[in-house]
């Protein structure tokens, strides 16, 4: 494709959310700086042999990364519930641009099954849980994608407080070391009513572990995201 066929394409997609490296020097303008991400997951710089899944790909990022680091099969799935998804799909406008291998399919976590797609060694599952209805289904049905062994990067909004009405006045609980999750029933977290959990600290180490695997290394903490590297016990 040539350079001014590439940068009408990406003209295309009003919000990119993942920046990808694109022929002619040309980077997606998502408002994710990727590179600076990707490094915190210390991820092998040869994947070969490895494969890949990428849950809630959205733009594909990690998904193309991983190929470009040699791994030997990519998949990377989403359900297209994010608002983002009315625009079109960038990750297939990449895909195309790069002329790339990996494989998108429009699927939710919950279809994950392994008599289908055989098992993964890395699977990505960045900003998703807190999307999910049924967070702790997801995590089974990934852990049942992997084995012993198999690296699991986790990345996900946390609240601090979980806060409720109590007749009619707002109560704060500083949550402590007690695992709790703060429910929004609607769009109450960042105005998007796809979100659903507010787990605490200790609430995402507890769901974690308890579906199966053992967290290696908190890898980062902002104001209100947690970054996990888990292993599959
Ligand atoms: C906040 S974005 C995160 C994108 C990317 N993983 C990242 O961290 O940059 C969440 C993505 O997860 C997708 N998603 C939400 N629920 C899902 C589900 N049940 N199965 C698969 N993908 C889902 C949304 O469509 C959206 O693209």
């Amino acid at each position: 494709m040539k350079k001014e066929e590439i940068e009408l394409q990406i003209k295309k997609i009003q919000h990119w959310r993942h920046q990808i490296e694109l022929p002619y020097g040309i980077v997606t303008p998502g408002f994710i700086n990727t590179k600076k991400e990707w490094a915190l997951y210390e991820i092998p710089n040869d994947l070969y042999g490895k494969r890949v899944l990428d849950i809630g790909c959205s733009d594909g990022y990690y998904s193309f990364q991983s190929e470009k680091q040699n791994a030997s099969d990519v998949l990377a799935i989403d359900d297209k519930s994010s608002l983002f998804w009315n625009q079109g799909s960038a990750i297939g406008m990449v895909r195309e641009i790069l002329n790339s291998g990996v494989k998108f399919k429009h699927k939710s976590v919950y279809d994950l099954d392994k008599n289908k797609l055989g098992t993964f060694d890395f699977v990505f599952f960045l900003n998703v849980i807190y999307h999910l209805r049924y967070p702790l289904l997801g995590l089974d049905k990934i852990r049942q994608v992997m084995v012993p062994g198999a690296t699991l990067l986790y990345k996900s909004y946390y609240s601090k407080n979980i806060e409720f009405k109590l007749f009619g006045k707002l109560v704060k609980i500083q949550v402590g070391k007690n695992p709790l999750v703060q429910f929004y029933p609607s769009n109450e977290l960042a105005g998007d009513f796809t979100n659903w959990w507010g787990p605490n600290i200790p609430a995402h180490r507890a769901m974690i572990e308890s579906s199966g695997f053992k967290i290696e290394r908190e890898l980062k903490r902002t104001y209100d995201r947690i970054y996990y590297k888990c292993i599959a016990v």
